[in-house]
């Protein structure tokens, strides 16, 4: 049997989802490839990462890195690991955008700054602020932030603060504002995944009434933040689209739209302020 064949099942066996694709990403971060044969030295290795891998430590937190669109961003405990679904907001954000020369935009509930970052990467132009309260997370965002600058992207400014308080100064002026919030509810705790319960920060996933009590933060933060004719783009959970368009209609905003992700499922909601 190879070492990759005996990875494969061993993380298929601890009920690990993607366990060829997560053996073939372990062993390349060891090893630098995917071909066998490893070294002794490298073997260890490989499997003390296998054993974390099989005690369900997300493969993320194992490698140090999560990708999202074009970028590789640091990840580890104490921040929400970049989901794929979140990609798609970027382009929400990126169209929104597309008119205005030099627009502000803001990523509220940043935690990495996959969108933030994303989006100064991408649009290269403008100002771009990322908003999280969590100290822990925020050390992630800045290290995320110092080094896309770094690379030479647009500087994106990462503000540690309530999304709820935050930016005060840009009242009334933001064009775009995007947020993925907490938004899971109490309810579906059972439903997580034990890498998602166990090692994604509590505080990134759970939201009080239903879980909406975060998007609710983050509608008043939009009515606040943005210009008249301001967009907001905000993730919420499969389910919660009728309710989150209904909030925005109830507070009168307009050209409301709920988009789905790739499975089709409700993911998130554009909306313009009067
Ligand atoms: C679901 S994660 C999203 C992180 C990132 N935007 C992404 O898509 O990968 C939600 C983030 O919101 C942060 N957060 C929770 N409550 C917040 C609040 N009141 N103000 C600002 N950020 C908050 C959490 O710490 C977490 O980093």
């Amino acid at each position: 049997v190879t070492v990759l064949a005996d990875a494969v099942r061993r993380l298929r066996d601890a009920g690990v989802p993607t366990a060829e694709h997560d053996a073939r990403a372990l062993l390349r971060h060891v090893t630098g490839t995917d071909v066998e044969p490893v070294d002794e030295e490298q073997l260890a290795r490989f499997r003390a990462v296998l054993d974390r891998r099989a005690a369900r430590v997300p493969l993320q937190h194992l490698t140090g890195r999560a990708p999202f669109r074009h970028l590789d961003l640091h990840v580890g405990p104490g921040v929400f690991i970049p989901r794929p679904e979140t990609e798609l907001l970027v382009d929400a954000v990126l169209a929104a955008a597309a008119a205005d020369a030099e627009p502000i935009i803001v990523d509220l509930c940043a935690g990495t700054g996959a969108v933030a970052l994303s989006v100064a990467h991408e649009l290269a132009r403008g100002r771009v602020y990322a908003v999280e309260s969590e100290p822990a997370a925020f050390q992630w965002l800045q290290r995320n932030a110092v080094e896309r600058a770094a690379a030479g992207d647009l500087p994106v400014v990462a503000v540690l603060a309530d999304a709820g308080r935050g930016l005060g100064t840009l009242s009334g002026r933001a064009d775009v504002l995007a947020a993925n919030p907490p938004y899971l509810s109490e309810a579906d705790r059972d439903l997580v995944e034990p890498e998602v319960r166990d090692h994604d920060p509590s505080t990134a996933l759970w939201a009080a009434d239903g879980g909406m009590s975060l998007v609710r933060v983050v509608v008043a933060a939009a009515e606040r933040l943005l210009r008249p004719g301001g967009c907001l783009v905000v993730e919420h959970a499969d389910g919660q689209g009728v309710r989150v368009t209904d909030l925005l209609a109830e507070r009168g905003w307009v050209e409301i739209l709920d988009h789905p992700d790739l499975a089709g499922r409700d993911r998130f909601t554009t909306a313009r302020r009067r």
